[in-house]
């Protein structure tokens, strides 16, 4: 199969939301819906009122109309919560998860996916981060179901998605390793997820999506094609200059003088083994550009995947205060961002973008009150009695040490689940009316967005973005940014 040849990054949480995807795959590229809480942003865009009516849209036209009836009655609020009220909490998903957990996970992802590929024939893709594991079987299901074109899997070794992509276009039950933190190491145990839950009636087949994972090495990329025996049906390999989570290095972790992680020759990705696989594949980090799409399809690349540029356009799901600061910092030469090797609870380098009232800053995010409501990036760990319980480093950390955690583990930690969840404007509210704080993410190379913005103007769309990769000259675009610099 042929694939366009700009992949535009799925990027959590909806920050890469179904009018993103929908904007771009109308325009023959691939968009990418964020697959990441995918059952908390619903819930939480319901209770906002569901302007327009998509979501209600999409509900009814989910399978079972039982379950998407539960789903409006229980979190739909005609008008929108008053602002000063919390978000109602759904349920939180782990290794025995309720019936309810379950199906809302399904709906979801069908909802989201259901929206992005709505009135045209464009590919749409749906991002999940391996890492995350509990909701993910139900979370494909529901992609499936709506017809999701390509499921893209990074932060992990993806072994067995293929497997499970397999069986869930049959609707068959499903199971995937799940991995419990010991004292000596980790466990392996087993999550399952059975369709019969949405269906007890039999169906005929869905169509199987591509399948792609994300990998930042050519023995990783070689590991997923040979194991998963002809389950992998392209590549998205990226460097370390890419928005959001990052690989480690390899070897052991060296930091530069402000505390980065320092890459070097032996994170270099041999293209050549990559593309003696035969597979298409598409480069990502840092090659947003014209220059970055001819240089990736000169190295054998199909094209490239690109987040950070897409991410502050008109359509992207990030608050729009939060995209004209950035473009602000852009234009004043003062966007700085900072490859966190510990905030993010999962261990993964994790890049955060300066800015003044975000969790950014460490006075601002320490007065904020550790606790883990959201539950994403929880990790599986043995308790005493052998049993499994869930923890968070960026928890309390006496609740943390309590269940089995070592205290430095929590040092440094923040909540990404609900800073992720403030850089849309869906930020719980906390004692005293107080929001939680946005941290956001974008890749080394955010200035570039200057490229990309008219002369006289400060937004730009995603048709722009698309624009400038296919048909852009770098040079002129190159004056263009160093234009709005020099009038900032
Ligand atoms: C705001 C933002 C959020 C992101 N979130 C995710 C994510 O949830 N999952 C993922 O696999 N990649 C994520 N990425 C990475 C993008 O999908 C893409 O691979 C990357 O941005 C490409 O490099 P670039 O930022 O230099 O364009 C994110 C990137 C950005 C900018």
């Amino acid at each position: 199969m042929t694939f366009p040849q700009i992949i535009q990054g799925g990027m959590g949480v909806a920050v890469s939301g179904w009018q993103l995807a929908l904007s771009v795959s109308k325009r023959g590229q691939i968009g990418v819906v964020s697959g990441t809480a995918l059952d908390l942003v619903i819930t939480r865009r319901l209770q906002l009122g569901d302007p327009g009516g998509h979501l209600r849209r999409a509900l009814a036209a989910f399978p079972n109309q039982d379950i998407a009836n539960y789903v409006a009655d229980r979190y739909f609020i005609e008008g929108g919560k008053a602002p000063d009220k919390p978000y109602k909490s759904k349920p939180i998903i782990d290794h025995n998860p309720r019936r309810r957990a379950q199906e809302l996970l399904v709906v979801s992802n069908f909802v989201e996916v259901f929206l992005a590929k709505e009135g045209h024939d464009g590919l749409v893709g749906i991002n999940y981060l391996h890492k995350i594991q509990t909701p993910t079987m139900p979370s494909i299901y529901g992609a499936i179901l709506a017809g999701v074109d390509i499921i893209i899997v990074g932060a992990g070794i993806p072994l067995e998605i293929p497997g499970i992509i397999d069986r869930l276009v049959q609707h068959e039950p499903v199971e995937m390793k799940l991995h419990v933190k010991t004292t000596e190491g980790t466990r392996i145990d087993r999550i399952t997820f059975d369709p019969k839950l949405i269906f007890e009636e039999s169906r005929p087949p869905e169509k199987r999506p591509s399948f792609f994972p994300i990998v930042s090495s050519a023995t990783l990329a070689t590991l997923m094609v040979k194991k998963c025996d002809g389950g992998v049906n392209g590549l998205i390999i990226e460097g370390p200059t890419a928005g959001g989570h990052n690989a480690p290095p390899r070897g052991r972790p060296n930091l530069n003088e402000i505390g980065e992680p320092i890459y070097g020759p032996r994170d270099d990705i041999d293209l050549d083994s990559i593309g003696s696989h035969g597979i298409p594949f598409f480069l990502a980090g840092s090659y947003g550009s014209p220059d970055g799409l001819v240089r990736a399809r000169a190295a054998g690349a199909a094209g490239i995947q690109v987040g950070t540029l897409f991410a502050f356009c008109e359509e992207s799901g990030l608050r729009p205060d939060l995209k004209h600061e950035t473009i602000a910092k852009c234009k004043a030469g003062t966007a700085s961002v900072f490859t966190d090797p510990i905030a993010s609870p999962t261990g993964f380098p994790f890049k955060v973008l300066s800015m003044a009232g975000t969790a950014s800053e460490e006075d601002v995010y320490e007065s904020r009150s550790r606790v883990c409501d959201l539950s994403y990036l929880r990790e599986a760990f043995e308790k005493e009695d052998g049993t499994i319980g869930w923890r968070c480093s960026a928890d309390d950390e006496k609740m943390y040490v309590r269940n089995r955690g070592k205290f430095e583990d929590t040092v440094g930690r923040k909540c990404l689940c609900n800073g992720l969840m403030a850089n849309i404007g869906m930020g719980q509210l906390r004692k005293n009316n107080v929001e939680e704080v946005p941290l956001l993410t974008c890749g080394d190379g955010v200035s570039s967005i200057l490229k990309i913005i008219k002369p006289g103007e400060s937004t730009y769309s995603s048709s722009d973005v698309i624009d400038f990769l296919l048909n852009g000259s770098e040079s002129s675009m190159t004056a263009r940014a160093t234009a709005h610099q020099a009038t900032s």
